[in-house]
């Protein structure tokens, strides 16, 4: 538990107990003492930064940071592990707040047939799409399916993702919806990065129930979230809220039942078409409605009046090729807007954030420090993470980037393909990949 240190406590005998110690940082980027909630239109073009810095993590947490010219006088060093950081930024980790990792194989097969013409929605209705992952799921054992996922997530981390929120709905059925939220509780118990589960029974319908979408949301309603709940394997309930799959009322009828069950509610919302996805979730008091290309005016002003954090998932978006979602004009309208991966075998191969933030940049006209904030604060409070990562405050997690030696923080975005991670600190510590 941490307790936060007394003033003057920051003397060279308190400081020797600290575990690990970044200096000479040449910018300290999202410095908070009192770290908002969220950052909503312009405020997201702040981005607080701490020139020629240092910063103290002590266990798991940030304990202290500042001016390397207010630097408390140090001696001896011995007892810390000093990171020299000249000419680098340090940053907080990516909150990436909706990704789908849990997955048997991969899909680039269907990738294929739409480069040669077959359109996502074609490819579904021949039985691929969602449900060829389903079969792949059902086929595999929790333990391959753990190993793959745990693979991912370590992928994800070297990028710099530093908390994450991981779907089920491959398995579509009670057993192989189980399996994949306990491959989710297995992760969220590497103790790596803190990950939220969420349960995404209604991401399709299952070949088993064609014809009779009801029965297969009773199922969801009075077999599913029961089991779930009694195991506490999900934070989250998601319904993908679309033609074809999931309609409004249907999406109402599964998040209520998921509000029952203590699931607050998330919506895969106007991606392929107007689904009304977007005033369902806020109805049900959704924490975030994701995708978002279709979102009009009308929902602009729903999602005004809610605590709902409207995110984009520009991975999806470009591989799909679909029309983009209005980003810039939801941050001109005075909304928060988040930036996740959507990292699934589908639609979003990609787990890489930095990649996203490039992305926001190029494609949604967000400034650096608006896709900075997108991905981090705003991502984290999508997943009810805020007070724990998402800026530089002391008491967060010490999840944090250390980037290469650059120029200044917007080469970040612009230097799209280039890693620009030196090394990650992770719970307090230097992360090693192996
Ligand atoms: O978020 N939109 C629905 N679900 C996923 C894609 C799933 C898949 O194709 O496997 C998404 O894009
Ligand atoms: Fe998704």
């Amino acid at each position: 538990m941490y307790t936060k240190p007394r003033q003057g406590d920051l003397s060279f005998n308190s400081l020797l107990m600290q575990k690990l110690l970044l200096k000479n940082i040449k910018s300290l980027l999202s410095v908070y003492e009192h770290a908002p909630q969220k950052l909503a239109g312009a405020e997201m073009k702040q981005l607080p930064c701490i020139e020629n810095a240092w910063l103290a993590c002590e266990a798991d947490r940030i304990v202290a940071y500042g001016r390397m010219d207010d630097f408390p006088g140090i001696m001896d060093w011995k007892e810390l592990e000093v990171i020299d950081c000249s000419g680098k930024i340090v940053l907080p980790c990516f909150a990436d707040s909706h990704t789908h990792i849990v997955y048997a194989g991969n899909r680039e097969q269907e990738f294929v047939d739409r480069i040669n013409g077959l359109s996502y929605e074609d490819i579904a209705k021949r039985g691929g799409g969602i449900l060829n992952s389903a079969k792949k799921l059902r086929a595999c054992s929790e333990d391959d399916l753990f190993e793959q996922a745990k693979a991912r997530l370590r992928e994800i981390i070297s990028q710099g993702t530093g908390s994450v929120e991981i779907k089920s709905g491959y398995g579509l059925d009670l057993a192989s919806e189980l399996k994949m939220l306990r491959v989710i509780k297995r992760l969220k118990d590497l103790n790596w990065i803190p990950v939220k589960a969420t349960f995404l029974g209604a991401h399709a319908l299952p070949p088993e129930f064609t014809g009779n979408k009801q029965a297969y949301i009773d199922l969801i309603i009075s077999e599913m979230l029961p089991a779930i709940a009694a195991e506490k394997l999900a934070d989250f309930m998601d319904v993908f809220c679309e033609q074809g799959y999931f309609n409004a009322d249907e999406t109402t009828q599964l998040l209520e039942a998921g509000n029952k069950h203590g699931l607050k509610a998330k919506v895969h919302a106007e991606q392929m078409s107007h689904s009304n996805g977007i005033k369902a979730g806020v109805a049900c008091g959704a924490i975030s409605v994701d995708h978002l290309e279709y979102c009009n005016e009308a929902d602009m002003e729903v999602l005004k009046n809610s605590s709902t954090m409207p995110t984009i998932l520009p991975g999806a978006a470009l591989f799909l090729s679909l029309q983009l979602p209005p980003a810039r004009k939801m941050i001109d309208a005075g909304l928060a807007v988040a930036f996740a991966s959507d990292f699934n075998p589908g639609s979003c191969p990609s787990g890489n954030m930095k990649v996203m933030m490039s992305l926001a940049c190029i494609q949604y006209k967000l400034t650096p420090e608006e896709a900075i904030n997108a991905m981090s604060i705003n991502s984290a409070y999508a997943m009810n993470l805020q007070n724990e990562v998402g800026t530089i405050t002391e008491g967060k997690l010490a999840n944090l980037i250390i980037t290469t030696e650059i120029s200044s923080y917007g080469f970040l975005p612009y230097a799209f393909g280039t890693n620009l991670i030196d090394q990650l600190v992770i719970s307090g510590k230097i992360w090693n990949n192996d």
